[in-house]
C-alpha cells in the first residue's frame, strides 16, 4: 500500500465478529435450524463453523452474509485442540455444552497473541452453579448433572465470562444473577438472541443480569440479524482521520460508540449520526488527546491500536493507558518502523505526533494491530508492505476492497 488520501465515498460495515461467533456457539442449546444474517465474511466464522460441525451443529452459507446453523440434536460435548487453539471465542462453547449435555471436554482456548487470557472467572462462576472441573494434558473437563442458579459477582466485567455464564444459566435449574456483568453491545445482541429463542433474561443492557432457567423444550431456533461491528466501523473512521476526506460509514451504530465518537470529535473529526450509519469529515491533522481503555461503555481495548496510530500523526502529545491487557502494545515497535515516536512503560504509551510517517515493511501481530498497520500505511509516505495479514482476515471482511473503493492505494499480493 501507499500513503493515500483524501478518502471519499461509502463503506458498509458488516456484522460484528465478537457477536456472531457467540451467537453461533449458542445454537448448541437447542435443536433445529437457526438463521443468522449480517454475518461478516471472515476466517473466524469458518473456524467456529468447523468447531460446531465437530460438535454436531452443521453450518451452511445460503447467500453472502447469511448462515444457517442446523443443530442435529446429536451433540458431542468435546472440543478438540486443532480447532479450539485457533480462536479465543471457542471458549464460548463451554457454557452451552455443559448446560445441555451435563459434561464437556474442551482444549484450553487460544486466540490473539497479546498476553495471558485466563478463564478463572468462567470456571468459578460455573462451579458456583454446581459444575466440577478437572484439568489434564491441556484439556479441561467439566461435569454437572444439572446446573443450578447462583448469585455471581464478578471482580471485573469480563465479556467472555458473562456470555458463558449467561448461556449456561438459560437451561439451569432456578435463577442466576450475574452482578458486574459486561454490557458490551455484543452481549446485548446475545441476550436478544436468547430471549427470542425462549430464554428468560432481565436487566439486558445493564450490569446486573437475572436469568431464570427454562427447559430445553421451551427453546426454539430463531432468525437473527447480527449487530454491526463497532470495531470495523472505528477502523474506517481512523482511516479517514489520518488520510483526510469524507466517508459515509453505513451500518455503524453511533449509539454503540458514544464515548469513542466524543473522543474522535476531540481529535478534530466531524462526525454526524445518520439514519443508516455515521458521516465523517476529516480536515487537517488530528489533535492529540489522552485516552484510557475500559470495559463498555468506556473506550474498548480493541480500539487502542487504531487510536495510537492516529496519535502518531496528531498535533501534540497523547498518553494512552491500557487497563485490560497489559501486554497489548506489541504493534508499537511496528509503528516505530514507520517513524512514529511512541514510548511505552507498563500500561502506558506516550505518543508524540509527527506530521507524516514513512512507508516500511511491517508485521500484523493480531487482528486489531493488523488493522492499525493498514491505517498507518495510509498515513505513511511511500510504500508499506504488511506481512501476517492472515490475522486481519480473522476479523475484517474485505478491508482491502473496502478501502480501495474509497480511494486508498492498497492491494493484496
Ligand atoms: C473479548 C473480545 C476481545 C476484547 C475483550 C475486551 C471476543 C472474542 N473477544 O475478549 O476482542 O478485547 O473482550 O473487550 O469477543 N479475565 C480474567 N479471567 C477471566 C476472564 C477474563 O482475568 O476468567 C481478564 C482478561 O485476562 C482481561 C480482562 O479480564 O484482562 C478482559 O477479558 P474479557 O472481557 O473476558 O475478554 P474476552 O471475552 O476474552
Amino acid at each position: 500500500m501507499r500513503g493515500s488520501g483524501p478518502l471519499s465515498g461509502q463503506v458498509v460495515v458488516p456484522g460484528a465478529k465478537n457477536s456472531v461467533l457467540k451467537l453461533m456457539a449458542t445454537t448448541i442449546l437447542c435443536d433445529g435450524a437457526f438463521e443468522l444474517t449480517n454475518v461478516p465474511d471472515i476466517v473466524d466464522v469458518s473456524i467456529m463453523g468447523d468447531l460446531l460441525a465437530a460438535i454436531g451443529v452443521e453450518m451452511s452459507r445460503p447467500a453472502p452474509g447469511e448462515l444457517v446453523l442446523f443443530n442435529t440434536g446429536e451433540i458431542i460435548p468435546v472440543a478438540p485442540y486443532e480447532l479450539v487453539e485457533r480462536i479465543r471465542a471457542s471458549i464460548n462453547v463451554l457454557g452451552p455444552l455443559l448446560t445441555r449435555c451435563g459434561e464437556v471436554r474442551l482444549s484450553m482456548p487460544g486466540g490473539d497473541d497479546f498476553g495471558a487470557r485466563p478463564i478463572d472467572m468462567h470456571i468459578a462462576g460455573l462451579e458456583a452453579m454446581g459444575a466440577e472441573f478437572k484439568f489434564s494434558h491441556g484439556y479441561l473437563e467439566a461435569r454437572a448433572d444439572r446446573l443450578h442458579g447462583a448469585e455471581i459477582t464478578f471482580d471485573f466485567p469480563s465479556v467472555g465470562a458473562t456470555e458463558n455464564l449467561m448461556t449456561a444459566a438459560v437451561l439451569a435449574d432456578g435463577i442466576t444473577v450475574i452482578d458486574n456483568a459486561a454490557r458490551e453491545p455484543e452481549i446485548t445482541d446475545l441476550c436478544e438472541f436468547l430471549v427470542a429463542m425462549g430464554a428468560r433474561i432481565d436487566g439486558i443492557g445493564t450490569s446486573t443480569l437475572t436469568i431464570t432457567g427454562v427447559d430445553r423444550s421451551d427453546l426454539s431456533p430463531v432468525s437473527h440479524r447480527t449487530v454491526p461491528d463497532r470495531i470495523q466501523a472505528a477502523t474506517y473512521l481512523a482511516a479517514c482521520s489520518v488520510a483526510g476526506g469524507e466517508l459515509d460509514v453505513v451500518g455503524a451504530r453511533a449509539d454503540h460508540m458514544t464515548m469513542l465518537l466524543d473522543r474522535f470529535g476531540d481529535m478534530g473529526l466531524q462526525i454526524d449520526a445518520a439514519d443508516d450509519g455515521v458521516h465523517v469529515v476529516a480536515d487537517g491533522r488530528p489533535r492529540s488527546i489522552d485516552v484510557a481503555t475500559l470495559p463498555y461503555p468506556g473506550i474498548a481495548t480493541d480500539y487502542k491500536p487504531l487510536i495510537i496510530t492516529m496519535l502518531s500523526v496528531a498535533d501534540g502529545v497523547g498518553i494512552v493507558t491500557e487497563n485490560l491487557y497489559p501486554g497489548r502494545f506489541r504493534y508499537v515497535e511496528e509503528l516505530q518502523r514507520h517513524g512514529a515516536d511512541v514510548r511505552t512503560s507498563g500500561h502506558h504509551a506516550v505518543i508524540r505526533g509527527v506530521p507524516r510517517l514513512s512507508g516500511a515493511p511491517v508485521r500484523a501481530h493480531d487482528i486489531r494491530a493488523g488493522a492499525a498497520m493498514v491505517v498507518a500505511g495510509l498515513a505513511a509516505e511511500g510504500e508499506t508492505r504488511i506481512s501476517g495479514v492472515h490475522h486481519i482476515d480473522r476479523g475484517y471482511d474485505d478491508l482491502v476492497g473496502r478501502l480501495s473503493a474509497v480511494g486508498a492505494v492498497i492491494e493484496r499480493c
